[in-house]
This record gives structure tokens, C-alpha cells and sequence, in this order.
């Protein structure tokens, strides 16, 4: 392969450089240990990091352990030397208080591994929810030459004949557990039958949200999100990956080329047509920051409000991974979004074609899991960002607004798409535990249940609450959920239209904070607001009344995390590592 630019690779400043002998002779020696030759080593050859995400203790991308072998053979061809490395790992479902607490600790450690090294370009394994933002963090600060590879989701779940997904099926089953419908070994069996092989969840949850807007943004080659973890096209897909990180190295092209502000306004479209996480707004926003990129929920309302549902996957519809790859995955989205006018076509994207280029390639292969724009399976579909006299901005999933909850809260004559609603509060998700039996709270069908404490400072990371189930009486009586409005996060999984990452949250002194049982809460989803029925008097006494009551940190980085930590509304990032540095560049030489 040849250069296209006549630069010295920025590893050979570390293992070529005959003016610092002696440093040289270092670093040299010390890296032939593994039996790398010094000609290797200086002869010029792009040095690639593997940014190792998999672990045994981060079970959804430990496939990502022996898919290196085929990245590592795909830079051998391609002249590259590899070298995996290990990033901190974050497990979505294992990781106590909050795995949302590790995304920013291992942004920060890929950030001084891909500066402080001699590497030339990397591949980022992701796949679990947070290792795809935190790695693509780390691309956007150093902007050194990055690709993803997805470790993918897990084959489709099925139990009794039906298909079901990991995590969705924990929602919907424990109200069966709640109702004594099923007992607690039929919950286990039921809920473990979703989760069949390798991989990432295999619903639109935060995982193949993220890694299907990764590629949306043009940072990994087409069609990589979707590729189910087991299928062998994964393993292709890796070496395919490892080959083309070195031609990005060689024409020296760089997250900053590929990742845009129209680069995230496609990503924010395709996320309306998947039906993505809720997680995704907060995700997103934080890599743009840290690309130095003015992104905000003002541009998920303007570009994603309109863009339509299309994609018929759980939670907001019913296929899975697998058939989501089979329909042609993000490429054939792209194409519906293209066909309609909803797409920047210009982007760049890493495998060196335009996004356009890669969408009018691509049409669906079954119109019954990726629909036409036309005809969609539900119109206007992004998020919605709401505000009121208590709150700055929440956001609300619409593609899961199903029509029990519009026809219960949506519908009454003279006030269509708006409720007023009792609020039931909890001090964060103990608290919740604890009461949500309680008689006295006297919860009803109109009744909001509210979670607070959850926010980045408050459970620290936030935590995935917000969608609480009603008592157990309500449930008996049919009524399986109520709306639910909180600081925190829901998982990507669940299909509940809560109100969540409320900002600015309780701990840092957000109205929410102010909310008593028994408030009455107006919610108006046409102005997209939220008002507390109480006068101002009354809301600045108690504003007055309110004191701060941030839990004791339990380790030396959640105290850190804390001091540092923004809101859920502008990305949840470490407020001073979004100062945009030019990490990787000739005035900050590593
Ligand atoms: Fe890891 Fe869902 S818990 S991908
Ligand atoms: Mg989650």
C-alpha cells in the first residue's frame, strides 16, 4: 500500500528517530520482546492499537477477544502492526451503582493510551451500551485515525415459540411476576431464554442503538452494526475493519473529516427511524462536545421530532437483531431516509464512499422490518424535549407512546395530548422499592410516579429507573403501567413513554427536587411542557426550605466523577475534559 501523503507516521517518532538514539533503542527493544523485528518497527509501518473492550467481565463484547485475531490479520495484509491494548471495562448489567459511571473513566483512559503511545490509528471494539460513546469520546478528542468495529448483537431470543428480546423481555415478565402470573422460576427461565449466544442485546436497545448510529455517522464500513456477534460475516467484518484502519492512517483521515455536524444530524435521524435508546441524545450529544461540535437537544427537537418510525424493532416494535440484519440494516435505513429527503449525503464516512453513495446502494430486503418514510410505522417518531416552571429539559420517547397510554392520558375531549396527573415521589430506586406497595400513597390510574436522586451527581453515572412499574393492585386490575417522569435514565430496552433525564437534576438543586406527593403536575405534550399547579410563592418557599443531600461518595472516582460531572441535558461529560485540546497534533507532541 502506498502513502498518499509524504508524513512521517507519528509512531516513528518514537521508534525512528536517529537524533534521539538513545530513547529510541528503548522503546525499540523493549516492544521486539514479542518477537516484533527492529525492521518492523522502523520501517515505517503504521502501528495500530485494538482498543480492547472485552473481557471476562464484560460479557457482551468478549467475543471482541478472539475477534482481534481476524483485525490483527486484516492490518498484517494491509503492511499495519497491531498491538491490543486493554480499555476499562463497562458492563451494562453487572457494574454496581451504575455503568453509566465508567462511560467517562474509560473515555479518559483510551484518551492518554491513543496520546501517550505510539500508535498510528486504532480500531475501537464496542458493542455494550457504553463502550461504543466512551471510545467514540476518545476518537473525537485525539482525533487520532479511528474506525469501529461492532462486536454485534446476540442471535434472536425465543421462548415458547415466540421471539424475545434481552432486556424488553425483563420488562414485560416482571409484571407477570408482579401479578403472580408466573413464579420466580418461570421468570428465570423466561427471561435467560432472551439472551441465546455472544453479543450485545439484540433489541433496539442502547447497544445496537449506539452502534448502529456509529455507523451512522460514518465511523465504521457499512453494514457493520448489525451483523449478529456469532454469524461469520462478524469475523469478515473484522478483517475487513483491520485492512482499512491503515489506508485511514496512510490518507491520514481522521474522526474530524468523517464526524460532522451534518455527520450528527444523520445520526440523530437514523436514531428516530430505529426507534433508538433513550440513552442516544446524552451519548451523542457528549461525542460532539468532544469533537468540538455545538450539539444540544435543540437539535434532536429540530432534526428528530419529525423523522418517522421505520424500523420495526423491540422495544418499539417486534423483530429482533437478527431480522434487523437480514432487512439490510443500517445501510437499507439510510436508503429510507434518503428516499425522503432526510439525509446529508455529502458525509464522508470511513470506508471512503459517501453516506449517499452508501444509501442509494442499499434498499431493503424485507419491508416488514425496515419500512418506506411514506409509510412508516408511526409518524414523527424522534424524542421530544420537554420544559416547564420546575425543569429546564427532559426528553420523551415518542416511538413507544403506544395507544393504551394515548387513549388513557392523551385523549380527553378538550385537552388531547395533554394530562393532569397526581405525583407520587421517590427518593431514588430504594425508595421506590420500599414504598410503591405503601396504601397510604393511595396511587391511582391518575397518578404520575416521579424518581428523583438519579441524576449524574445524585445515584453517580444516573441511574436506568425512571420506568417504574405501578403497585401490584393496580396491576391486578389491568393497569400495567402509569406514566413516569424522573432525573435518571431508563434502559434502552423498555418501551415505557416516560419523562426522563430530567435536568437540571435534584442533587445539584432542580426544581424536581421541590416536588411533593400529592403536587399536581400539567403535562402538555403539543407546547411540550411541563407545569407544576402550584403558585410561585409557594415553589420559592420551598426552594427556600431545600437543603442538598448528595449521598457520601463509596470510591475515590465517584467523588471525582461528581465534582466534575454535567447534567444528562448536555452529555453527562466531565465538564473540564471538553475543552477542545487538539490532543494529537503537531503543537501537543505526545
Ligand atoms: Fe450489554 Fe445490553 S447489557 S449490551
Ligand atoms: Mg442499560
Amino acid at each position: 500500500m502506498q502513502k498518499n501523503n509524504n508524513f512521517r507516521l507519528r509512531s516513528q517518532q518514537w521508534f525512528d528517530d536517529p537524533s534521539h538514539a538513545d530513547m529510541t533503542a528503548l522503546y525499540v527493544e523493549r516492544y521486539m520482546n514479542q518477537g516484533l523485528t527492529r525492521e518492523e518497527l522502523q520501517s515505517g509501518r503504521p502501528i495500530i492499537g485494538i482498543a480492547q473492550t472485552g473481557s471476562d467481565l464484560t460479557p457482551c463484547n468478549r467475543h471482541h477477544v478472539q475477534l482481534a485475531q481476524r483485525i490483527k490479520e486484516g492490518i498484517r495484509d494491509a503492511g499495519g502492526i497491531p498491538m491490543e491494548f486493554p480499555v476499562h471495562p463497562i458492563a451494562e448489567q453487572t457494574r454496581r451503582p451504575t455503568a453509566a459511571l465508567d462511560r467517562n473513566l474509560a473515555y479518559l483512559g483510551l484518551v492518554e493510551i491513543l496520546h501517550g503511545y505510539p500508535l498510528d490509528g486504532v480500531v475501537l471494539t464496542t458493542g455494550c451500551d457504553k463502550t461504543t460513546p466512551a471510545c467514540l469520546m476518545a476518537a473525537a478528542t485525539t482525533d487520532l485515525p479511528s474506525i469501529v468495529l461492532s462486536g454485534g448483537p446476540m442471535l434472536d431470543g425465543h421462548h415458547k415459540g415466540e421471539l424475545i428480546g434481552s432486556g424488553t423481555v425483563i420488562w414485560s415478565s416482571r409484571k407477570l411476576l408482579a401479578t403472580g402470573k408466573i413464579d420466580y422460576e418461570g421468570f428465570m427461565e423466561m427471561t435467560t431464554a432472551a439472551s441465546p449466544s455472544i453479543g450485545h442485546c439484540n433489541t433496539m436497545g442502547t447497544a445496537l442503538s449506539m452502534n448502529a448510529l456509529a455507523e451512522a455517522l460514518g465511523m465504521s464500513l457499512p453494514g457493520c452494526a448489525s451483523i449478529p456477534a456469532p454469524y461469520r460475516e462478524r469475523g469478515q467484518m473484522a478483517y475487513a475493519t483491520g485492512k482499512r484502519i491503515c489506508e485511514l492512517v496512510l490518507n491520514d483521515i481522521r474522526p474530524s473529516h468523517i464526524m460532522t455536524k451534518e455527520a450528527f444530524h444523520n445520526a440523530i435521524a437514523v436514531a428516530s427511524a430505529l426507534g433508538a435508546s433513550t440513552n442516544c441524545p446524552p451519548h451523542l450529544i457528549a461525542i460532539a462536545r468532544h469533537m468540538g461540535i455545538d450539539l444540544s437537544l435543540d437539535d434532536w427537537q429540530e432534526v428528530g421530532e419529525d423523522i418517522p418510525l421505520i424500523v420495526n424493532c423491540m422495544p418499539a416494535g417486534k423483530h429482533l437483531g437478527e431480522g434487523f440484519h437480514r432487512a439490510g440494516g443500517v445501510p437499507a435505513v439510510l436508503h429510507e431516509l434518503q428516499k425522503s429527503g432526510y439525509l446529508h449525503d455529502q458525509c464522508e464516512t470511513v470506508n471512503g464512499k459517501t453516506i449517499g453513495e452508501i444509501a442509494a446502494k442499499n434498499p431493503t430486503h424485507n419491508a416488514d422490518v425496515i419500512y418506506p418514510c411514506t409509510t412508516p410505522l408511526k409518524h414523527r417518531a424522534g424524542f421530544i424535549v420537554l420544559s416547564g416552571n420546575f425543569f429546564d429539559s427532559a426528553i420523551m420517547k415518542m416511538s413507544v407512546v403506544g395507544e393504551a397510554f394515548k387513549k388513557t392520558y392523551l385523549s380527553e375531549p378538550g385537552a388531547e395530548n395533554s394530562f393532569k396527573a397526581r405525583a407520587i415521589v421517590f427518593e431514588g430506586p430504594e425508595d421506590y422499592h420500599a414504598r410503591i406497595e405503601d396504601p397510604e400513597l393511595n396511587i391511582d390510574e391518575r397518578c404520575i410516579l416521579v424518581i428523583r436522586g438519579a441524576g449524574t451527581v445524585g445515584y453517580p453515572g444516573s441511574a436506568e429507573v425512571v420506568n417504574m412499574d405501578p403497585p401490584s393492585k393496580l396491576m391486578k386490575k389491568g393497569v400495567t403501567s402509569l406514566p413516569c417522569l424522573g432525573d435518571g435514565r431508563q434502559s434502552g430496552t423498555s418501551a415505557s413513554p416516560s419523562i426522563l433525564n430530567m435536568s437540571p437534576e435534584s442533587a445539584v438543586g432542580g426544581g424536581i427536587a421541590l416536588l411533593q406527593t400529592n403536587d399536581i403536575l400539567l403535562v402538555d405534550l403539543n407546547k411540550r411542557s411541563i407545569n407544576l399547579q402550584i403558585d410561585d410563592a409557594e415553589l420559592e418557599k420551598r426552594r427556600q426550605e431545600w437543603t442538598p443531600n448528595i449521598p457520601a461518595s463509596q470510591t475515590p472516582w465517584q467523588e471525582l466523577y461528581r465534582q466534575l460531572v454535567g447534567q444528562l441535558s448536555t452529555g453527562g461529560c466531565l465538564e473540564p475534559a471538553t475543552l477542545h485540546l487538539k490532543v494529537i497534533s503537531k503543537d501537543n507532541p505526545p
